[in-house]
């Protein structure tokens, strides 16, 4: 395989700006996350036309739980209308789902939704779509530690066998290949507790546009600039 494959095999997004798209527009702050969960079917949609694997989805962060509840409410709504009307849909597009996060925080009717999905979409090769919901990536690197530390008191696993590679099966991306490109809209230059330890060697790139406004051509536009980063890399 070339070393740099011109198409990243994995984008992970921090779909940011929903408030400030809605504020600019005088509307209520749930109108712009109405209108990211429409960026996010045409991004979707865009990945797999390029043949990108996979999509992870900043969707819902550990910290979002505080915000006011009847946007966390708005949210949750929005969360299942999408599966709801998604299932079919990435049934017939050969999509998987997956989700990472603190999943037992979400409302149970949403929980089993998604499972529902995960399991029905298990088979399908196509490409995969992570959404993070209620994610935070200190907690996932916490769990991880605790979960070796337990085996390792256990006597099932020797310390000395605690590798980067044994670390990062015990998170919840086992088996995800690393993002090679992360994107950010809204111009912030801020990690925001996302797969921090799976970005090492991501690609970034910050786009300025609001989530709500991020469309077909801006991921194209995203992936033309990963792909020129690697080109003067592999020139050196
Ligand atoms: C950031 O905007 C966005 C979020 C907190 C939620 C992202 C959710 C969606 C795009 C819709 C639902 C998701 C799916 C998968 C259908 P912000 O509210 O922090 O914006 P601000 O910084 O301008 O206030």
């Amino acid at each position: 395989m070339h070393p740099f494959p011109t198409i990243p095999r994995h984008i992970a997004i921090i779909m940011d700006g929903n408030g400030r798209w809605a504020k600019e527009r005088g509307l209520p702050r749930r109108e712009g996350h109405r209108a990211g969960a429409e960026a996010v079917r045409e991004v979707l949609d865009a990945c797999k036309e390029l043949g990108v694997d996979y999509l992870t989805l900043y969707a819902f962060s550990s910290e979002n739980w505080s915000r006011p509840e009847a946007e966390v409410q708005a949210l949750m709504t929005l969360l299942d209308r999408f599966l709801r009307e998604k299932a079919k849909d990435l049934d017939q597009k050969n999509i998987r789902l997956q989700a990472i996060g603190q999943l037992d925080r979400l409302p149970a009717k949403t929980r089993a939704l998604l499972d529902s999905i995960i399991a029905r979409t298990a088979g399908h090769t196509a490409m995969t779509l992570v959404l993070a919901l209620s994610y935070g990536a200190r907690e996932e690197i916490v769990s991880a530690a605790r979960s070796i530390a337990t085996e390792a008191a256990a006597g099932t696993l020797d310390p000395n066998e605690v590798d980067a590679a044994l670390f990062a099966s015990h998170l919840q991306t086992a088996g995800i290949p690393d993002p090679d490109l992360l994107v950010r809209t809204s111009g912030e230059m801020r990690l925001s507790n996302f797969l921090l330890w799976q970005i090492s060697y991501a690609e970034i790139v910050i786009v300025k546009k609001n989530w709500p406004d991020f469309r077909h051509g801006d991921l194209l536009a995203a992936v033309a600039e990963y792909q020129h980063r690697h080109r003067r890399f592999g020139a050196l």
